[in-house]
C-alpha cells in the first residue's frame, strides 16, 4: 500500500487549514495509504511544518519556474492558475494509484475502498450530474497524461474556469462508458445538496463517508467557541451542515490549533478556553487594519464578537495571554 496514496493541495495558508484537517481524519480513520499534500509557495513556514508532520510528503509545487510547462501554460490562461495546480498530482508518479481530495473535504470514516477503483473514478457533481465533481476522484499518476492534460488545457481551456471544467472535457465519456466509475455520492457530499434534496438526504445522509464543504464559506471561515462547543455567526449555511461544520471545528480545535501553536512557540496558545477565537484572531492579525481608540468595553466586545477585535491595541496577542494567564490561575 505504500504505492498509493491520499493527495490533496493547499496554494495558501487557509486551505492548508483544510488539508491539515482532512489529513487528520484520514488518519484517525486509520488509512492504510500515504498522505500527500502540493503546496504553493504562499504556504508559510509554520504551516508547512504542522502539515510535515501530518502528511508523509508535502510537495512544493513551484509554479514560478518559467521552465515549467504548465506555467507556460498559465501565462496564457492566468484565470486557470489554481486548476494547473491541481493537475500536477497526476505527475507524483512513485504512486501507481491514488485519490484526491479538495483540501475543503473530509472523511467520516476509512474510504480505503476507494483504491478499487479505476481511473477515472468520481462522483456526480450536485449542479449538473452528467459532469463529474473534481472534489473527490482516484487516478493514477502518469506523466505522459499530465502532459495531455496540459495539452488540453491551452487547447481548449476550462469550460468553469477550474480544472473541473478541463477535467469532465478531458475525460469526457464519464458519464456514459462505464458505471464503475460513478463514485456513489457519499463518497462526496456536499451541503448543496442537502438543501437541494432534503428528503434524500435524510433518508440516507447517515451513510456519508466524505463531506465536502463546497461554496464561497468554507469550515475556516467560520468562528468556533471552544467553550460553548459552537460555530458562531450561526448561518444558514451553518445550519445546514448538520454536525459537519461542528466536526470540522472540532478537529480543528483540538488537533490542528496545538500544533500551529507549537509552531508558534506558544505554549499558552491551546490551553485557554477561547481557543478557536484566537485562532481565528491570529489569522485575521495579518489582514486587518488598526482599529481607532478609545470604545467602551461593551463596544469592544461587541467589535471582538463580530471578529472585528483591535488586534494591533487593546485586543493585541499580548493581551490576550495575560488575560487567559489570569484564567489558568
Ligand atoms: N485550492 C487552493 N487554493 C485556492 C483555491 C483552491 O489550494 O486558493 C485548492 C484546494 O485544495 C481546494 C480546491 O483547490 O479544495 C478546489 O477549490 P475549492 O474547494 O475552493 O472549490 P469548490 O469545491 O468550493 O468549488
Ligand atoms: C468544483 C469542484 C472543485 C473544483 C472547482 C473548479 O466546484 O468542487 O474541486 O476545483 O469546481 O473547477
Ligand atoms: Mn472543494
Amino acid at each position: 500500500m505504500a504505492d498509493q496514496a491520499f493527495v490533496t493541495l493547499a496554494t495558501n495558508d487557509s486551505y492548508a487549514k483544510g488539508a491539515m484537517v482532512l489529513g487528520r481524519s484520514l488518519r484517525s480513520h486509520k488509512t492504510s495509504r500515504k498522505l500527500a499534500v502540493l503546496i504553493g509557495p504562499h504556504v508559510s513556514e509554520p504551516f508547512r511544518a504542522v502539515l510535515d508532520k501530518i502528511f508523509d510528503e508535502v510537495r512544493l509545487v513551484d509554479v514560478l519556474d518559467s521552465e515549467d510547462t504548465a506555467h507556460l501554460t498559465m501565462m496564457e490562461r492566468p484565470d486557470l492558475g489554481v486548476t494547473l495546480t491541481k493537475l500536477h498530482c497526476w505527475t507524483l508518479t512513485h504512486y501507481s494509484k491514488c485519490v484526491f481530495m479538495d483540501a475543503d473535504t473530509m472523511v467520516l470514516t476509512n474510504v480505503d475502498e476507494l483504491f478499487d477503483r479505476e481511473e477515472l473514478s468520481a462522483a456526480p457533481d450536485p449542479g449538473w450530474p452528467d459532469c463529474f465533481n473534481s472534489g473527490v476522484f482516484v487516478f493514477r499518476p502518469s506523466n505522459e497524461t499530465y502532459g495531455k492534460l496540459l495539452r488540453y488545457c491551452s487547447e481548449h481551456g476550462s469550460f468553469d474556469g477550474g480544472d473541473q471544467g478541463v477535467l469532465n472535457g478531458f475525460f469526457s465519456n464519464w458519464a456514459t462508458a462505464d458505471i464503475s466509475k460513478h463514485l456513489p455520492f457519499l463518497y462526496n457530499l456536499s451541503s448543496i445538496a442537502i438543501y437541494s434534496y432534503l428528503p434524500a438526504f435524510k433518508q440516507y445522509g447517515a451513510n456519508a463517508k466524505v463531506v465536502h464543504f463546497l461554496g464561497k464559506m468554507k469550515p475556516w471561515s467560520y468562528t468556533y467557541d471552544t467553550r460553548a462547543k459552537q460555530v458562531k455567526g450561526d448561518t444558514q449555511e451553518a445550519a445546514t451542515h448538520p454536525g459537519y461544520l461542528l466536526r470540522w471545528w472540532e478537529i480543528f480545535s483540538t488537533a490542528v490549533v496545538p500544533m500551529l501553536a507549537e509552531q508558534h512557540g506558544d505554549r499558552h496558545f491551546h490551553s485557554g478556553c477561547v481557543v478557536g477565537e484566537l485562532e481565528v484572531g491570529m489569522s485575521q492579525l495579518q489582514a486587518s487594519d488598526p482599529e481607532p481608540p478609545a470604545l467602551s468595553s461593551e463596544e469592544r466586545k461587541q467589535r471582538w464578537e463580530q471578529g472585528q477585535a483591535d488586534y494591533m491595541g487593546m485586543d493585541s496577542f499580548e493581551n490576550i495571554q495575560k488575560k487567559l494567564d489570569t484564567f489558568l490561575k
